[in-house]
This record gives structure tokens, sequence and C-alpha cells, in this order.
């Protein structure tokens, strides 16, 4: 394709690719992570289809034998990331293989990605063998979710980390840290170093994420301690629609590859699971999907990028649908276009809104993306042309940034986007927006 902002996020992929695999950003990231490679594999799907296996292969290279798959392998060593391998210490658990890895896991995105490559590759025996030889693992993957992570047997499952979440610092978690304590931790962060320190959580914060850590590792990763003990223990919108989005992926792709038993267990997981959805998260007065507290029993009610995602796995019902694009068009989240672009991370009616604060606002491309297909999925083409539209034209403006601003009016004024430059998945789903003739 001659198009420069193409041929500009292949280049940031190929500077990212480091023998295998793909770091999120140079400096700031520089380890293989979880469901950033599942991003990143859509993009070089359209570049170098081996490079998009190999970087599937490299992740599920650390996954636990019982099916756990980490949110950061640790490939190669480096200095400028903490927290590293040894403040992990996953070797404390039964389970950790010989590779090093982080002992907390990410949004289940691989499902959903094997189907895209599935979807796209002109070869399809040749995906198919690919697909043999992962299929397993990422079932395994799930069913350690629906064993391990849904203690009340809900069809849930409840992320324990708010580093799980992927929406690391979301304001959504400002309730969970005021119900306990934290020691003061000497925090050797080298992100604070790397980049504008406004634009990342605060120590505070990261005393909290630590402490989590800490506890984890005096219980030797154990999921029933962890269960039993944890203050942080959520049902979150955003992971639960990626694992149902990826069970629905890997339902059809069973059908094609002849996984009878696999299919029928992934169909039961999902039936309950899409049924929770919507009975325990869907609040119907806000017009999302809400995070749910397990450990004190109560929804935590703000709305976020989270609360439209389970569009992008179809769980919504149409009417619920209705609701969700409500939001994103002329509600909470102006995409009636008069004062910012879609889509804030988090409500930009709230006081807890930071335009510039990783998840407490800004815009990110994954969620952008997954919020596009789910738009089309139900038939929002208007919102979703919008969507599209506001992702191009940031990239475009700015480069690959890890996150951008949604005002219009500052936007005037802004020369970058925020956090890391030249940050894969940002170039990863350029790529698939502007190249997948799939979608509008
Ligand atoms: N995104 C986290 C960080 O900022 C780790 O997953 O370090």
């Amino acid at each position: 394709m001659d198009n420069p902002l193409f041929q500009n996020a292949a280049k940031v992929l190929d500077n990212n690719w480091k023998q295998g695999f793909t770091i999120p950003c140079e400096g700031l990231y520089p380890f293989q992570w979880n469901w950033d490679s599942g991003f990143i594999a859509l993009g070089w799907m359209h570049l170098n289809l081996s490079r998009a296996k190999e970087e599937i292969r490299s992740l599920l290279k650390g996954q636990w034998p019982n099916g756990f798959l980490p949110h950061i392998i640790f490939h190669n060593p480096s200095d400028t990331y903490y927290p590293g391998p040894e403040v992990y210490k996953a070797s404390l658990s039964r389970y950790s293989p010989e590779i090093l890895t982080s002992g907390i896991t990410q949004p289940p995105v691989l499902g959903f990605v094997l189907e895209e490559l599935y979807n796209n590759a002109k070869n399809k025996k040749d995906i198919l063998k690919f697909l043999e030889e992962v299929y397993d693992a990422v079932f395994k993957n799930h069913h350690y979710f629906y064993t391990n992570r849904d203690p009340q047997n809900e069809g849930l499952v409840y992320i324990c980390h708010n580093w799980e979440a992927g929406t690391d610092n979301t304001p959504v978690w400002d309730d969970i840290w005021a119900t306990f304590k934290v020691p003061e931790y000497d925090l050797p962060r080298r992100d604070t170093q790397l980049i504008d320190a406004s634009h990342r959580p605060t120590n505070k914060e990261y005393a909290y994420y630590i402490h989590l850590v800490e506890l984890f590792k005096e219980w030797k990763y154990d999921d029933a301690l962890i269960a039993e003990r944890s203050p942080f223990l959520i049902q979150d919108p955003l992971f639960n629609s990626m694992l149902i989005a990826s069970n629905h992926s890997l339902i059809r792709l069973g059908e094609k590859m002849g996984r009878t038993e696999a299919v029928v267990q992934l169909k039961h997981w999902n039936e309950r699971a899409i049924a929770a959805m919507n009975n325990k998260l869907f609040d119907d007065r806000l017009g999302g999907y809400v995070y749910y507290d397990l450990r004190n029993e109560r929804p935590l009610r703000y709305l976020s990028s989270s609360s439209f995602t389970p569009l992008f796995a179809g769980i919504p019902t149409q009417e619920q649908a209705e609701k969700l694009c409500a939001n994103l068009k002329n509600g909470r989240f102006d995409g009636s276009q008069k004062e910012r672009y879609l889509c804030a991370s988090f409500d930009p009616t709230s006081d807890r809104y930071n335009s510039e604060k990783y998840w407490r606002g800004p815009i990110w491309i994954n969620l952008n993306w997954l919020m596009y297909r789910g738009l089309i999925k139900y038939d929002f083409l208007d919102v979703a042309e919008t969507i599209k539209r506001d992702t191009l034209l940031l990239v475009q403006k700015y480069g690959f940034y890890e996150y951008f601003e949604p005002s219009k009016e500052k936007n005037k004024l802004l020369k970058t986007g925020y956090g890391g430059a030249n940050f894969s998945w940002s170039a990863a789903l350029t790529i698939d927006l502007l190249t997948n003739t799939k979608y509008p």
C-alpha cells in the first residue's frame, strides 16, 4: 500500500520487532506483553503472516502448565522497566514455567485474534495448520479462567489486579484503593523518567499495584487463596467481553476443525457468561456495562470506554445496544463531535476525568478499534465511521502515540500525543483499519 500512514505504521512495527516478538514501545515497555501481542498480530497479519504466527508462538511460550497466560513474558533482560521478573518472582508458584514471566494476566484476546488470522488468510490450509498448533493452548487458557476465577459460579471471571484489566489506572479503582491501606514502598520507577510523569499513574497508586503483587507472592500465586483474600477482586466488563468474543471465535474455528468437545464446553461457558453480563453488569440507568466489586459485593457505577466493549462480543440485546450507542453519540462521550473526539477512556463529565492521564480520560487506539468493530456488528454505521475517522485523524496528525487527547480545543495547541511514541498496537490497528477490506 502506497499510503504514507500505512508505510509509517509498518516501520514502527518493524523497529519494535525483536527476534520472535514485538515490544509495545522502546524503553517504556521492553518485553512481550500479552494483549499487546494480540493486537500487534493483527497488524503483522497484513504485512507478514509469519511474524503474526511467531508473535503468538512466543507469547504462548510463557503459558503456565495450568493454562494461565501471564501479562508479561521476559524473553530478554532490560533495565528500563519496573517491576521486572525479580519483583514478580513467578517461580514461587507451583505452576511457573522455566521462562521468566509476570504472575498476573491480561484481557484474553488471542481467541478472536486467531479468527481474524483465519478470515484474512488467503491460504486457508496453511492457516489451519497453524491453528491446529495453537488452538488447544488458547482453549486451555479459557478453561483456566472458568475453573479458577469464578468462585460463585456465575459465568463471569474476576481479575485480581488493576494491571490485569489493561486499563491500569481507570478512576474506577479509586473506590477500591479506598478500602485498604498499603505500606510505603521503595519504587524504582523508570516510566516516570522516560516520559512526562503527569501522564502516568501516581506513586501512591503504584504502591497499591506493588502491594497486590507482594500479597500474591506471599500466597504463592495460589488462585484459591487469591479468591479468598485479595482485596482487589473485580468482574470487569472489558475483560469478560474479550473472553466471550474469544469463546465465540474458538467455537466457530473449532467447528471447522472438528473440535466437538471443546465447542460444547465453549458454548456452555458463553451462554452463562452472556446472560450474566446482561443481568449483572449492565446498568440500565447509566446505559452501559459497569465493573462489579466482588470483594465488597457492589457495582462500581461509572462509564468508561470498557462499558461499550460488550458490543464487540455481541453481548447486548438490540435495546441495550441502542442505549450504549446513545451514550457514544449524544450522551456523555460526545460523539456529536462538538467538543471531543471519540472515545475518551473515562466519562468526561465525571470529576475524576483527566484527559491527559493514561486511562483516566485519554483516547486509546485499541479500545477505539474494539468499539468500531462492535458498532458495525450492531449496524450503527455512522458512529462507527466517526470513531474510525477520529482514530485515523489522531495518528495521522501526531504519529503512533500510546494515547491521545480527546478535547478538540486542546488538540489545537498540541504537537504530540501522550505516553510513549511509536507504540506498536497504535500502528498495528491503524494498519488493520486502513487495510481490512472486510469492514467499511
Ligand atoms: N501497562 C503496565 C505498565 O504501565 C503494565 O502492564 O507498566
